[in-house]
């Protein structure tokens, strides 16, 4: 039987340290670290998303700013609230929800936070940091996939880990990770990538991070393989409460016997995602309260 690898838990773990820490920031007399999270528009997901990194923050003691924009709001208005954000030293790091509305452009407003404050670590400064030897505020998602890893006491050293999914935010920084920190030797595979199963199949660490359900079957995992999903797909489900349920790209049923470790979703990577957040958080705050 695998191991299911608990994301709900290692993040309530790192919650705990966190909360420990903003404590002992405390009684050097020192604020608790504050988060800002512009929101623009109406899109249910990115408000239920937010709505979790707003209690994350209130269970580890952060301040935090909710900052609502209508979907209407120009692309200068905005860059005027980033820079606001940027210039204000009570602020330690603040994030930008996405997606945005389609007039706004993701890449002008992403590279306009201060690299310091960009407690997503969407920024090239923050991404090419990845390399360096002083790291600066890592991409959180990758960044959550590394802490599972770690806190499972995966071994990398060597092992061939292949990332289906080659996105900026998570597939590209998580395979210079994996290389860079971890040792592993990597094969990023993306929608041009010729026959994927051939590349999958040879994964010791196989990462899906691409967002389509159902992607990954058995015949594409080889046996004994750790498997992270990162997809999170909203499917309509009218039995559910919500009308939803989330499915990953892996076809969980079928593939979880066949592997050593396996990440479920919903309660795998997805809660890991805050987790960072809060670690990029309190890492910006020590930075800007020295
Ligand atoms: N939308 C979906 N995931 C994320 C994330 O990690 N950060 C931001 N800013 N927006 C998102």
């Amino acid at each position: 039987m695998p191991t299911i690898i608990d994301g709900k838990k290692i993040s309530s773990d790192i919650r705990d340290e966190i909360k420990l820490q903003v404590e002992a920031l405390k009684n050097e007399g020192k604020r608790a670290p504050h988060l800002a999270i512009i929101i623009v528009g109406d899109d249910g997901a990115s408000h239920t998303y937010v709505g979790g990194k707003i209690t994350a923050c209130k269970a580890v003691g952060f301040d935090y700013t909710l900052m609502q924009f209508a979907g209407t709001i120009s692309e200068d208005k905005l860059l005027k609230h980033v820079d606001q954000l940027n210039a204000d030293t009570d602020i330690d790091g603040f994030i930008v929800q996405l997606p945005l509305p389609a007039h706004i452009s993701v890449e002008k407003i992403t590279m306009s936070i201060s690299p310091e404050k960009d407690v997503d670590g969407f920024t090239n400064e923050n991404f090419g940091s990845i390399t360096s030897k002083v790291p600066l505020l890592m991409p959180a998602t990758p960044l959550g996939v590394m802490e599972l890893i770690k806190r499972y006491e995966i071994e990398t050293e060597g092992k061939n880990c292949v990332i289906v999914g080659a996105s900026r935010l998570v597939g590209a920084p998580l395979a210079l990770m994996m290389s860079n920190e971890a040792n592993a030797t990597v094969t990023l595979c993306h929608k041009y990538t010729k026959d994927l199963a051939s590349h999958t199949r040879e994964a010791d660490i196989l990462v899906v991070a691409v967002g389509k359900p159902g992607l990954v079957t058995k015949n594409m995992v080889k046996e004994g393989a750790v498997v992270i999903d990162v997809g999170t797909t909203r499917i309509e489900d009218p039995s559910k409460k919500s009308g939803f349920r989330l499915s990953g790209d892996v076809d969980y049923e079928e593939v979880a016997p066949l592997t050593s470790h396996i990440t479920p979703v919903p309660g795998g990577v997805g809660p890991m995602t805050i987790a960072s957040l809060m670690i990029n958080t309190l890492q910006a705050a020590k930075n800007n309260l020295k």
